[in-house]
């Protein structure tokens, strides 16, 4: 839906391009002009200097760089994004359109709230080259000179992985906009391993939005070949979590485009032999039926490692079941919250994670979970006599943008200390999910696994304090 948006958004300013030539503004015309191809005094091609009417910013010398390292990794050709950025060219084509995007902070997307806290792999885009970007603009997206191009970065470090693990089968979305689908891989290692690298290499890029994959403990994984075996075709449907009920599955990794593979050799997860992996795709496709995806999870394993890692769920259990968490029909702000001091029952939920009860714990990565309806959601750290500490903040959260942050630098949770998780939702009739062409109409929502209902979570990874 939103792809549609940005599809037609994209249609009309196209078509507005080939017939405006703004009168009176003679930057605006130059940029004009020199997309349909001409050369004019506005839109230098020459490395000449000290021309009065010589932009202050071109592409190759002040914008090329920003462009490659924040737009082009989505926006080129044959990815995610409906338009490519690659060239002077494309990016002065689209200039007009870019601004709005930029001012609004929608684009690059990176949901969390730099006022929270700070993580590693940062999409966000700097405030300089924020700045930079408009002006370029703003003053007509001169190209300059290719000689004034920027030398190439360092190549991204490969990294050998362990494990390249495809889809089981090609699978073709049958629905549109959105098919969720999710694949049981088995796990081929016969000892006990860590999981201390994660990517995702997309096949069909056009439509994959995101992927999770979800770590299935040996005594789990009866329950979810049972799911795919009694579901037609590659794979099983499922929304938002992996379906079994409960919470015997852990996160191993999210990705969406724009994600960088991650590698941390001191710390990993630890996967028993027996054990299986959900990897749970959310296409994107224009319509169903298109060209087949086998998009695959590669993983990079350890024997061992310094800091053993563990993923728990963290939410209020009382929401699951019952109207505790009940969000009203055509209400535009529900909130629910909750907060515990995680440390008191650690070690009785979680024994895996290492952590006896009243031990303190070190908090590395965090994640948040709503579904379709969610409008915010945060997790802060209530610490006993101390300022509060906020570890993510969504104030806008968008289900196709969801992701892991790993803290840059890992809070310890004392005991004492409370974890708040706090979850806003709109379910208003403007904010509910198209399907078959209609928007629904709102229904009271409570927990669940479906389309149709919510959730309030937040994904932890932890480990004992060392
Ligand atoms: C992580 C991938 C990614 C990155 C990085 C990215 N985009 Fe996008 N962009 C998209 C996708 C996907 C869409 C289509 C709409 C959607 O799904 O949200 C889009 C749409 C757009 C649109 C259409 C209008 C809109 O807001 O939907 C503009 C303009 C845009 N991007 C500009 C930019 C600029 C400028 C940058 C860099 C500063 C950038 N994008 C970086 C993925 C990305």
């Amino acid at each position: 839906m939103i792809r549609r948006l940005a599809l037609a958004v994209l249609g009309v300013f196209v078509l507005g391009c080939q017939n405006s030539a703004p009168a009176g503004d003679e930057e605006g015309a130059s940029a004009a002009d020199s997309s349909g191809g001409d050369t004019t005094a506005n839109a230098p091609t020459s490395g000449t200097t000290g021309d009065a009417s010589e932009a202050r910013y071109t592409y190759y010398r002040d914008t090329k760089a920003i462009l490659d390292k924040h737009c082009a990794i989505c926006h080129r050709p044959g990815d995610v994004a409906p338009f490519s950025l690659e060239t002077g060219e494309e990016a002065q084509m689209f200039a007009g359109l870019l601004a709005p995007a930029i001012e609004a902070g929608t684009m690059p997307p990176w949901p969390p709230s730099s006022e929270c806290n700070s993580y590693e792999h940062d999409r966000s885009l700097p405030a300089a080259d924020r700045e930079l970007l408009l002006a370029w603009i703003d003053e007509g997206a001169a190209i300059g000179d290719p000689a004034d191009a920027p030398p190439a970065g360092p190549a991204a470090p490969t990294i050998a992985w362990d494990l390249d693990m495809p889809l089981p089968e090609p699978y073709a979305a049958t629905a549109a906009p959105d098919d969720y689908r999710c694949f049981v891989l088995d796990w081929p290692e016969d000892q006990l391993k860590y999981v201390i690298g994660f990517d995702v290499a997309p096949d069909v890029r056009p439509i994959v939005h995101h992927a999770i994959a979800f770590l299935i403990p040996p005594s789990g994984v009866p329950t979810y070949k049972n799911l795919d075996a009694a579901d037609d075709g590659p794979g099983y449907s499922c929304f938002g979590s992996p379906g079994g009920g409960g919470f015997s599955q852990q996160w191993l990794g999210a990705w969406a485009p724009g994600t960088q593979p991650s590698l941390d050799e001191k710390r990993g997860i630890p996967v028993q032999p027996g054990s299986a992996i959900v990897l749970q795709m959310h296409y994107h496709p224009m319509a169903a039926g298109g060209p087949a995806d086998q998009t695959r999870l590669k993983l990079k394993l350890a024997d061992s490692v310094e800091v053993p890692l563990h993923v728990i769920p963290f939410t209020n259990p009382n929401w699951l079941s019952g109207d505790t968490m009940k969000i009203p029909a055509g209400e535009p702000r529900t909130v629910h919250e909750f907060e515990v001091d995680l440390t008191g029952f650690l070690g009785d939920f979680f024994p895996q994670a290492g952590v006896k009860n009243g031990e303190p714990f070190v908090l590395h990565d965090v994640s948040l979970h709503m579904h379709t309806r969610g409008r915010r959601a945060s997790l802060e750290l209530d610490r006993a006599g101390a300022d509060d500490v906020c570890a993510l903040y969504i104030p806008d959260w968008d289900f196709s943008w969801q992701g892991g942050y790993k803290l840059r630098e890992p809070l310890t949770v004392q005991p004492g200390d409370r974890l708040r998780l706090t979850c806003e939702w709109d379910n208003s009739a403007a904010n509910q999910p198209i399907e078959g062409g209609v928007q629904v109409d709102p229904v009271d929502l409570f927990w669940g696994e479906g389309t149709g209902d919510e959730m309030c979570l937040s994904i932890l990874t932890i480990s004992p304090v060392h």
